[in-house]
């Protein structure tokens, strides 16, 4: 059993931070909608096993489940992890997944996967640990394995670190912090620490690891970043330039050699 806590009881500061920040009602599941699209066309046929990364509560185990033959999720907040549990029960496909109470660097399975998804944890990762968290993540991939990471994008020159919290009325609190203090932050209860990663940087890590990266997308367009048009994803991820300035998130698709 692991003993971490996730400083975000039920996602509360995460969802007033969406509902500050979205343009219009449905903009922010749409536009992950479109991300998870993406990879699903891409590892479409590949079938086998699927190991989702910080599962939280289960839903992208739900969204990627019909896919595979066998779906294990890790977690290591135990309260996180018991409602995973428990959601996964009502559905059919639980006979084919298993959920450890464990964090990445605890986990050891006997196997290796298809197919390995982290959707919104490396942000939440020391950054002296970083690297080692996508190597981990390599080393439980098959050959030829795929990779999705899904994490909050620098559109600035270099990364970032917010302490997002919320105030009495419900609105989102967002403190920028140097390096020193998110990583101080990591489990404070009441205060998720939050590093919004560039593309260089990501890409580097990735390709230290041995990684081949089939996709980059942005996502998320904030309201702050002044962007209201129609097919506003797309307009962000038609050229380089425009992938490293917009965007709160990114996904990155990888591949194992
Ligand atoms: C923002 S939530 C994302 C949950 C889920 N992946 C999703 O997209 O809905 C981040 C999750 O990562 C988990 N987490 C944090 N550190 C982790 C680690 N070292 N290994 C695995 N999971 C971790 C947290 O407990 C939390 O449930």
């Amino acid at each position: 059993m692991s003993r971490y806590n996730y400083p975000d009881k039920d996602d509360a500061i995460t969802y007033s931070m969406i509902n500050d920040t979205e343009y219009s009602e449905g903009y922010w599941s749409g536009s992950e909608n479109r991300i998870i699209q993406i990879i699903k066309k891409h590892i479409h046929g590949l079938q086998g096993s699927f190991l989702d990364v910080g599962c939280g509560e289960g839903r992208m185990l739900k969204t990627f489940q019909s896919l595979f033959s066998t779906l294990e999720g890790i977690e290591p907040d135990f309260y996180r992890y018991s409602h995973c549990r428990n959601f996964v029960r009502q559905h059919t496909w639980a006979q084919k997944t298993n959920i450890s109470n464990v964090s990445l660097d605890e986990y050891l399975p006997d196997r290796k996967f298809d197919f390995i998804l982290s959707s919104h944890v490396l942000q939440h990762i020391p950054t002296y640990k970083v690297k080692e968290f996508v190597a981990d993540l390599t080393a439980l991939a098959k050959d030829k394995g795929y990779i999705a990471i899904l994490t909050c994008h620098s559109n600035r020159e270099s990364s970032y670190y917010y302490l997002s919290s919320r105030d009495a009325d419900n609105n989102s609190i967002e403190n920028e912090a140097d390096e020193t203090e998110f990583n101080e932050t990591i489990t404070k209860p009441g205060w998720l620490p939050i590093h919004f990663f560039t593309i260089d940087e990501l890409h580097a890590v990735c390709h230290e690891c041995g990684l081949s990266i089939v996709e980059t997308q942005v996502f998320h367009v904030a309201k702050n970043e002044g962007l209201k048009i129609e097919n506003v994803d797309e307009y962000i991820n038609s050229s380089s330039e425009l992938k490293n300035r917009y965007g709160r998130d990114i996904m990155l698709l990888l591949k194992k050699k």
